[in-house]
């Protein structure tokens, strides 16, 4: 393909551009480029949740899931000892939903209200907007946002992070015969300037491969690819540092796995409520990969947290009392809107939809819940 000097036009063309000019890119650059890239990037100019968007996460599903989230809140705030002031903070809070739903359930302690500053981990302008939009009428100006959160003071801190995970960089390594190599993006050679197209390709030497691929799948077979994201376990040992430094606890939520390191190729683009080819059209569908639940843990561990063993989300909101709060709801309903809270309640907790897929870990400053587990775990 021939460079020619006219400016890009879409995220694909400067991410041919720059191929054609630098070399394959990694998966994890081609991910964090496509969902992040400051003009082009998927999450940077749109609202993509909810029926007329691309996905819908588990807040935008029905309030029942912020508000027992924020019931997980409070009981941890306590068992924490209440240490006055605290740091509430949400990485990728979407819509600002969870957060809102969050708070009206936590109104049950007014000191949490009392003690509680907020601080939103947000990269994207246009979320931040539509996130101030909806705490605005619950918080007033009494918002924080950072871009990362190594950005967020430092002190006790709850954290919640609901499919945040998914939606960090993961880089690819494939075992040939000749031993582990990275997986590139390349341009496809036979398309244009125009309108390219990209394809995967093996990085030349198998350096990053070698390096990247966990011992325990050093011996899989021939074909395999394993996925690991060095960006995910960056946030995990942040997170562990923080809890290690001053009481705090952390929910992360998310669909993945909890059988360790495994094989397997869960990179997906999702576009209008379909699954889309993952390297089509950069910046214009979501991109998201299974969360490693146990490389999570080991880094925030390593950072020098409390893990506690990862959860089904259909058993946690089940141990945390979803059907009592469905059932109360739906007392007040009409007959169309108890159909919805019944329908949201499956959507969450049944083991066929949300309700095995998706988990959640508890990390926590060590020692701080040694009578039991916080709650649900
Ligand atoms: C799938 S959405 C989840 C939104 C919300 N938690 C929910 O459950 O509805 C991912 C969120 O993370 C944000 N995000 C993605 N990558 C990020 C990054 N590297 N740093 C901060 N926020 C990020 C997105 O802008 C978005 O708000």
């Amino acid at each position: 393909m021939a460079v020619e000097s006219t400016g890009p036009e879409t995220l694909a063309h400067l991410l041919a551009r720059r191929i054609v000019m630098d070399g394959p890119i990694s998966v994890g650059t081609f991910m964090a480029e496509a969902l992040g890239h400051p003009r082009f990037g998927y999450y940077m100019r749109r609202d993509p949740f909810g029926s007329g968007g691309d996905f819908t996460t588990a807040p935008e599903i029905s309030q029942m899931f912020g508000e027992l989230v924020g019931l997980w809140c409070v009981d941890t705030w306590a068992r924490l000892g209440g240490p006055g002031p605290f740091h509430l903070v949400e990485l990728g809070p979407g819509r600002g939903t969870l957060m809102a739903d969050l708070l009206r359930a936590a109104a049950v302690l007014p000191l949490f209200r009392d003690n509680v500053t907020v601080h939103l981990v947000e990269t994207s302008p246009s979320l931040r907007e539509r996130q101030r939009q909806t705490l605005h009428p619950v918080l007033g100006d009494a918002v924080h946002w950072h871009d990362r959160l190594e950005d967020v003071p430092e002190g006790p801190t709850i954290l919640i992070a609901n499919e945040f995970f998914d939606a960090l960089p993961i880089r690819q390594v494939q075992k040939t015969n000749h031993g582990w190599f990275e997986r590139l993006v390349d341009v496809e050679p036979d398309s244009t300037e125009e309108a390219p197209r990209f394809r995967f390709v093996l990085e030349a030497f198998g350096s990053s491969g070698n390096r990247l691929v966990p011992d325990a799948l050093r011996d899989a077979p021939d074909g395999s690819v394993v996925e690991v994201s060095p960006a995910s376990q960056a946030v995990a040992r942040l997170i562990g540092g923080r809890l290690a430094a001053a009481p705090g606890a952390a929910l992360v939520i998310d669909y993945g796995h909890t059988h360790g390191p495994a094989v397997g190729d869960t990179l997906q683009a999702m576009c209008r409520h379909a699954y889309a080819p993952v390297l089509e059209a950069p910046g214009e569908a979501d991109l998201t990969a299974h969360v490693d639940f146990t490389a999570i843990a080991t880094a925030a561990r390593e950072g020098g947290a409390q893990s506690f063993a990862p959860v089904e989300q259909g058993e946690w909101l089940s141990r945390l009392g979803i059907r009592q709060r469905a059932a109360a709801l739906t007392a007040k309903a009409s007959r169309e809107q108890a159909r919805d809270i019944r329908g949201a309640l499956d959507r969450l907790i049944d083991p066929a939809q949300m309700g095995r897929l998706f988990k959640l870990v508890a990390l926590a400053t060590p020692g701080a819940f040694a009578d039991a587990p916080p709650a649900g775990f």
